[in-house]
C-alpha cells in the first residue's frame, strides 16, 4: 500500500501528534471473531444480534440472552490479538499521547498491550476506553454488583449473591446509555486530538460514530482503515480499504521503520 508522504511526515513529526484510534469489530475479524453485522452461525443464525443485545430481549427471555453471551465468551476463549492489534501497540510506542477507544467487548486490545507490557516497558501506557463494556465482566442487572464467579452452563440465569437479581454481561445494549465517564473521556480525546483513526467499524452506531466527525470539525486529520467504504469515507482526509491486520502494520513500517 502506498501512503501519502504528507501523512507519513505528520505521524513522524518530532513533536508527535496527539492521536486517537477508534476501533470496531473489523479489527478482531482476523483473530477469527465475526463482526457484529456478519451473519451469525449455527444455533444463533435465526437471530439478528440487534434483537439479542437489548434490555427488552433480556426481560423477555433472560436465559436466551445469557446463553448467547456464554456462547460469545466461549468464542473469545483461545482467541488471540492479530497483527492489527499489535500495530496499534507499535503506534503507542511512538506516540506518547495516544488514546485507544474501542467498541469491541472482546478484550483483545488489552491482551495485546499486556503482551507488550510483559516483554518490554512502554514509556507511557495508552488509555483504552471500552465504550461498550467487556464481555468477560458480569454484573447484577439490579444492583450493579460485579460477580467474581458464575456458571455459564446453568439451567437458569445465575443470580446476584447480594440481592438475588439476575446476572448479565457488563456490556452496553441497544437503547442503554454508555458508561458516562468513558463516553466523556472519548469525546474529550476526539475533540482535542490532531489525528483520528477510524478502524474496522461500519460507523453506523451512535454515539461512537460521531467521534470521528467531532474530531474532523475540530480540525483533526481523519484516517479511515476499513474493509469497505462507510458513511465516514467521504468525510475522511485519507481512507484505506482492506484488512486492518495488513494495512496498519504496513503503515507502522512506512512511518517508523523506513528512512525514506
Ligand atoms: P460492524 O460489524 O458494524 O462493522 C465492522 C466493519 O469492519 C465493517 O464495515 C466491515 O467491512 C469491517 N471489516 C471487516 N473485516 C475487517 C478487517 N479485517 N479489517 C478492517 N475492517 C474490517 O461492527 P462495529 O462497527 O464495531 O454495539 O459495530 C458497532 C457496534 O454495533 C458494536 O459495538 C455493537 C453493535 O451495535 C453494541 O452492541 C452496543
Amino acid at each position: 500500500m502506498n501512503f501519502p508522504a504528507e501523512l507519513i511526515s505528520l505521524l513522524r513529526r518530532s513533536r508527535a501528534p496527539k492521536l486517537v484510534a477508534l476501533t470496531g469489530a473489523g479489527v478482531s475479524q482476523e483473530s477469527g471473531l465475526r463482526t457484529f453485522r456478519d451473519a451469525q452461525t449455527g444455533l444463533w443464525a435465526q437471530y439478528k444480534p440487534e434483537d439479542l443485545a437489548s434490555p427488552q430481549a433480556f426481560r423477555r427471555d433472560p436465559k436466551l440472552i445469557w446463553d448467547w453471551y456464554a456462547w460469545r465468551r466461549e468464542a473469545v476463549k483461545g482467541v488471540r490479538p492479530n497483527a492489527g492489534h499489535y500495530a496499534l501497540v507499535d503506534i503507542a510506542k511512538h506516540i506518547p499521547e495516544f488514546t485507544l477507544i474501542t467498541q469491541n467487548v472482546d478484550g483483545l486490545h488489552h491482551m495485546a498491550f499486556q503482551t507488550l507490557r510483559d516483554s518490554e516497558s512502554l514509556k507511557v501506557l495508552p488509555s483504552i476506553i471500552e465504550l461498550h463494556g467487556n464481555i468477560q465482566r458480569v454484573r447484577c442487572s439490579e444492583c450493579y454488583t460485579f460477580a467474581e464467579v458464575w456458571g455459564d452452563d446453568t439451567e437458569s440465569v445465575p443470580r446476584c449473591s447480594v440481592c438475588g437479581g439476575l446476572l448479565r454481561p457488563d456490556v452496553v445494549w441497544f437503547g442503554e446509555a454508555l458508561p458516562r465517564d468513558q463516553l466523556e473521556a472519548a469525546v474529550e480525546a476526539a475533540r482535542t486530538c490532531d489525528v483520528f483513526f477510524s478502524i474496522g467499524t461500519s460507523g453506523v452506531v451512535q454515539p461512537a460514530a460521531s467521534l470521528a466527525h467531532a474530531a474532523r470539525n475540530r480540525g483533526a486529520v481523519v484516517i479511515e482503515v476499513n474493509a469497505e467504504p462507510t458513511p465516514l469515507t467521504s468525510k475522511a482526509n485519507y481512507a484505506f480499504h482492506g484488512k486492518s491486520g495488513e494495512i496498519l502494520p504496513e503503515l507502522v513500517k512506512a512511518v517508523w521503520l523506513n528512512d525514506t
